[in-house]
């Protein structure tokens, strides 16, 4: 049975999700997750976990990230140097890119404090790491708020050079998908008839079907 909901369930208190809408947690809708990384402006390596994000392409390809925090290092960073890369970690290193959130000093080496490596990238003046099994080398574009004097900003950047292992574009070896692809933020699901929550938690993509066989 199908229920509907236009406000906050009873058994939910919004004033504990961290400023979370209620709707994030009762749909739960999951997202591709990456680490951006961008030099400090004292060149030590940043490194950020980002989920809120969706690619598309029109006379170029862009990410969009919908929800970067304006006092996180990350936007300073990319603000002084219009540039980062958007790296793809596999479920293998993904302990390893949470450390990046505990490793977050201004004077930190945010991808080798975590156990990870950076590499100087191609075409950009950011770091990217080398354990990720794809790497997007990206420029600014633009930034907008949300709402006006939101605390989070939507955040455009153009694609300008792709970093990939041949072992996960070839479907005949890793591929994309699966147990050594990519992974999606599960962020707290929540039941709004009981209130209960599943802890947060990552997702791997299993492939259902192809569009000949429907
Ligand atoms: C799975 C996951 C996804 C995240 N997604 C975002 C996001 O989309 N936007 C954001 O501002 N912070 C996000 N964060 C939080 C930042 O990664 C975290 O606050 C980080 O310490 C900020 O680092 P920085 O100050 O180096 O930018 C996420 C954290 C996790 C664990």
């Amino acid at each position: 049975m199908k229920k509907e909901f236009d406000h906050c369930p009873a058994i939910i208190n919004e004033a504990e999700l961290y400023g979370f809408s209620w709707m994030e947690h009762v749909m739960a809708i999951p997202s591709p997750l990456v680490v951006v990384t961008s030099y400090k402006e004292n060149r030590m390596p940043n490194a950020t976990m980002q989920s809120w994000c969706t690619f598309t392409g029109e006379n170029g390809y862009y990410c969009l990230f919908a929800s970067v925090n304006k006092h996180g290092h990350m936007y300073t960073s990319i603000n002084k140097t219009k540039q980062l890369v958007i790296n793809f970690p596999s479920k293998d290193i993904f302990i390893q890119c949470m450390k990046t959130i505990e490793h977050n000093e201004y004077e930190d080496d945010e991808i080798a404090m975590s156990g990870l490596t950076a590499e100087q990238a191609s075409k950009v003046n950011a770091p990217r790491i080398k354990e990720c099994f794809l790497n997007l080398e990206c420029e600014y574009v633009w930034e907008r708020e949300l709402l006006p004097n939101s605390s989070h900003v939507v955040l455009c950047v153009k694609v300008v050079n792709v970093c990939m292992d041949e072992a996960h574009y070839n479907a005949d070896k890793n591929g994309r998908y699966g147990d050594t692809g990519y992974l999606y933020n599960i962020h707290s699901p929540r039941n709004p008839d009981t209130g209960k929550t599943e802890e947060t938690c990552v997702g791997i993509m299993q492939k259902y079907s192809t569009y000949d066989k429907l």
